[in-house]
């Protein structure tokens, strides 16, 4: 028993917990509501730069999204009552309110996708299995690391988005423009809440990592399984002709190329979450938040301003 105050001391040198000053991060985070009233014959399948199967990539990962945004949103509401600073727990709050929008308005453009031959139901059916009877069964302090590891990745891919606004300028399809950049904005808005409620609650530095690599094989290995097949899903003679393989290359690039795809010039942002003193604030996103606020959602002139339909900050509660 005497050895334990030693070996943990030891413990805290190696796996330090960055515990967060939240006074210095205290800006509100509105919960936004939009009404974008998509139609299946509007919806560009061709819609992050003209590639279809980068596009693919997208679409699917939108059907998958909902599933990890419901495990974001049951982890958070189980662990807010053992957070005890106002500040967190309000924050917690704008947290799953944004999450909540989010899966409701990416379930609405997933139906609109339906139509169009996407594999929707069976993708849905697909991650029903491993989430409902996988994911969802994991312990709290796992799903708690597993929020964690999740929020990271929506904010690396914030982030990569804002950074490069031109693979959502390259189509007329301004709704699907639309949810894509409001949900970055606000995944970059809220990327340190489930970190900051991890370090709190746990801090423990394997259990984080483990978070973290279960994360990436359900966004890298499950989504991108799902990209993959989709195109011979949705259209299996087009997948025969030679402009679809011509254009194969331009997705890969976009996705994976080392030098500007979304992933592969990403990998020092994503691999980052593993220092042991990390926190997502350490890349500043503050300019190209601000940036993008005045760009979406100014009343006169923003982009976003005709799908919006109203918005509400929950407030801090003392007591
Ligand atoms: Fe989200
Ligand atoms: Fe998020």
């Amino acid at each position: 028993m005497l050895l334990v105050k030693p070996v943990k001391k030891v413990f805290a040198k190696i796996f330090p917990t960055v515990i967060p000053d939240l006074k210095d991060r205290m800006a509100d985070i509105p919960i936004r509501h939009f009404n974008f009233n998509f139609k299946s014959e509007e919806i560009d399948v061709k819609f992050f730069m003209q590639k279809e199967w980068a596009t693919a990539y997208f679409a699917a990962l939108s059907i998958f999204l909902t599933y990890g945004e419901e495990l974001v949103i049951e982890t958070a509401r189980h662990h807010r009552d053992q957070i005890k600073d106002p500040v967190l727990k309000q924050r917690l709050t704008s947290l799953i309110g944004q999450e909540a929008i989010h899966s409701k308005v990416h379930d609405e453009f997933n139906d609109a996708l339906i139509p169009r031959n996407m594999p929707v139901r069976l993708y849905r059916f697909l991650a029903e299995q491993v989430f409902n009877y996988g994911l969802l069964k994991f312990p709290q302090p796992l799903k708690l690391s597993m929020m964690a590891g999740i929020e990271h990745f929506t904010a690396v891919f914030a982030e990569y988005a804002m950074n490069n606004e031109e693979i959502f300028t390259n189509s007329l399809d301004d709704k699907q423009r639309g949810l894509w950049m409001w949900h970055m904005l606000e995944e970059s808005e809220h990327k340190d809440i489930a970190y900051d409620t991890y370090q709190v609650l746990s801090a423990n530095y394997p259990l984080r990592v483990a978070g973290f690599f279960i994360a990436l094989i359900v966004l890298g290995v499950g989504v991108g399984a799902g990209a993959l097949f989709l195109p011979f899903l949705r259209h299996p003679l087009n997948t025969v002709s030679p402009s679809f393989w011509k254009e194969a290359k331009g997705s890969w690039d976009l996705l994976f190329g080392l030098k500007n795809g979304v992933f592969g010039s990403s990998l020092g942002h994503i691999f980052d979450y593993l220092r042991l003193d990390f926190h997502p604030n350490d890349h500043d996103t503050t300019t190209l938040l601000e940036h993008y606020k005045k760009e979406l959602l100014d009343p006169e002139t923003g982009t976003l301003t005709p799908f919006f339909v109203k918005e509400f900050t929950p407030p801090i509660r003392l007591s």
